[in-house]
C-alpha cells in the first residue's frame, strides 16, 4: 500500500477492537492510518472477532494481531505493560457499551482492558451502540467519567443505525475518526479563540440560470477551517457554493452572493477574534438580473455590472477590527503583487497561490506575507498547508495583542 505523508506519519498507535457491528469500519480506519504512515498494533477482543477477524486486521497492519492476555508469543508474558510503553496513543474503534463501561471502572480482564489501565499514553475512545445503549444513564455515567480522567472521546454520530432504529450512537466513518485522530495530536494554539472564515466562491446571477462566479472549489478555505478547529478555536464559517462537505464541528452559514456574504460577516465579525478571507468573491454583480431565463438570438448582449463591496476591507476598516488575514490568488507576479495588495488593504498578513497550482486540487504552494517579509510554504496537502498558516496566525495574533 502507498503510503502518504502526513502530519500522522512515524506515529505509533495501539487500535483496540471491540464487539460490535461498527467493527467492520476499524477495518477501514486501519486501512486508513497505514496509508497515513502510522505504525498500527491491532489488539482485539473475543467478542470483535465475531465480527471481523483477526486475519483481515493482521493483513492490513502487516503485523499480529493479538486478543489473549495468556498469547505464548510474548515472551515474558507482560503483552498488557510492553503494548503501550511505545505507542503515542491507544484507540478503542469500536467501543462498546460495555467495554466503556469496563474503561470507566477500571475493570481488567482480558488483555484491551488491561493494557488500556496499565497505559501511560493518550486513549481516545470512538463508542457505537444502539441508541438506547448510548442514552442509558449508565452508559451516560460512565461516558462522564471517562471524560473526566481526560480520555478524548471521538463521536458517536447520529443517524440510522444497523439494527433498524435511528438516533445517537453511530461510530464516526473511518475518514472522520482519522481526522479526529489528526486533531488530537494538533497544538491548540488558537484554544478558546473565535474565529471567522469566508471560504468558496460567491455566484451572481445573470438570469434564472446563468450567473458569474469565480473558479473556487472551497478546498483551501474549509481547510483553514478544519486546521482552526483542530487548533482549539471555535470556528464560523461563511461559505458560497461548493460541492464539499463541510469540517466537523464549524458552525457554517451558506451563501450565494457577495451581498449575502458581506451580510453574514458583518453579523458575526463582533464574535471574532480574528477574520480569515479565503473566499473568492466575484468583483462585480449584474445590475437587475433577469428573474426569467433570457432568450438567446443574435444580437450582442450587454450586462451592465456593479462592483461588489469588497468584505475584507469591510472587516479590517471596522472600529475595533479582529486580526484580519487575506488571501490572494494571482497568474503571475506573486510576490510583487501579493505583497502590494497586503499593504492597500492593510492587512498584517496574506496569503498567496499562483491559481495554476491551487484551484481544484488536493495540494498548493502558499506564500505567506507579513510586516518581517515573504515565507514561502512548499508543496504540501491543503490541511498541511492551513495548518502552517495557523501556526503563523496564532503567532502574529499572540504578539499583536501583547501590543494592545
Ligand atoms: O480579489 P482579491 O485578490 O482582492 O482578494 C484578496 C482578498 O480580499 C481575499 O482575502 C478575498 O477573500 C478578499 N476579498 C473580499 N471581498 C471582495 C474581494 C476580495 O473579501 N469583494
Amino acid at each position: 500500500m502507498k503510503r502518504i505523508m502526513t502530519d500522522l506519519a512515524n506515529k505509533r498507535l495501539l487500535l483496540g477492537v471491540t464487539g460490535g457491528i461498527a467493527a467492520y469500519k476499524a477495518a477501514e480506519l486501519l486501512r486508513l492510518l497505514v496509508k497515513a504512515g502510522v505504525e498500527v498494533q491491532v489488539v482485539m477482543t473475543a467478542a470483535a472477532c465475531q465480527f471481523v477477524t483477526a486475519v483481515t486486521m493482521q493483513a492490513l497492519s502487516g503485523r499480529p494481531v493479538f486478543t489473549d492476555l495468556w498469547d505464548k508469543r510474548i515472551d515474558n508474558g507482560m503483552a498488557h505493560i510492553d503494548f503501550t510503553r511505545d505507542v503515542d496513543a491507544v484507540v478503542i474503534a469500536p467501543a462498546s457499551a460495555d467495554f466503556i463501561a469496563k474503561l470507566a471502572n477500571g475493570l481488567a480482564d482480558d488483555l484491551l482492558s488491561t493494557l488500556c489501565l496499565a497505559r501511560a499514553c493518550p486513549l481516545l475512545v470512538a463508542p457505537a451502540m444502539n441508541k438506547q445503549m448510548w442514552e442509558h444513564p449508565a452508559t451516560q455515567r460512565n461516558v462522564a467519567l471517562l471524560r473526566a480522567d481526560g480520555v478524548e472521546l471521538l463521536g458517536p454520530d447520529e443517524g440510522v443505525q444497523a439494527c433498524g432504529e435511528t438516533g445517537m450512537g453511530r461510530m464516526l466513518e473511518a475518514q472522520s475518526l482519522l481526522h479526529g485522530i489528526e486533531a488530537f495530536f494538533q497544538p491548540k494554539l488558537l484554544s478558546g479563540r473565535h474565529v471567522l472564515i469566508t471560504a468558496g466562491p460567491t455566484f451572481e446571477a445573470i438570469d434564472a440560470v446563468r450567473g458569474i462566479t469565480n473558479s473556487s472549489s472551497g478546498k483551501m478555505g474549509y481547510a483553514v477551517a478544519r486546521a482552526a478547529l483542530e487548533a482549539g478555536a471555535e470556528v464560523t464559517l461563511v461559505s458560497g457554493p461548493t460541492c464539499i462537505q463541510p469540517p466537523v464541528g464549524a458552525r457554517v452559514i451558506q451563501v450565494t452572493t457577495a451581498q449575502q456574504m458581506l451580510k453574514a460577516v458583518n453579523e458575526t465579525v463582533n464574535w471574532a477574534d480574528i477574520f480569515i478571507g479565503v473566499a473568492a468573491v466575484a468583483d462585480y454583480y449584474v445590475l437587475n438580473p433577469s428573474e426569467q431565463k433570457i432568450k438567446k438570438d443574435a444580437h450582442v448582449l450587454t450586462l451592465e455590472l456593479a462592483p461588489n463591496p469588497d468584505i475584507v476591507s469591510n472587516v479590517v476598516n471596522l472600529q475595533n477590527p479582529p486580526f484580519c488575514v487575506g488571501f490572494a490568488a494571482e497568474s503571475e507576479n506573486l510576490y510583487e503583487y501579493a505583497e502590494l495588495k497586503r499593504r492597500r488593504k492593510n492587512l498584517p498578513l496574506l496569503a498567496a497561490n499562483l491559481v495554476q497550482t491551487a484551484v481544484g486540487g488536493d495540494d498548493n504552494e502558499l506564500v505567506l506575507f507579513d510586516d518581517e517579509g515573504a515565507h514561502p510554504l512548499p508543496r504540501a496537502p491543503k490541511i498541511t498547508l492551513a495548518r502552517q498558516l495557523i501556526a503563523h496566525i496564532a503567532t502574529l495574533y499572540q504578539k499583536s495583542s501583547q501590543k494592545k
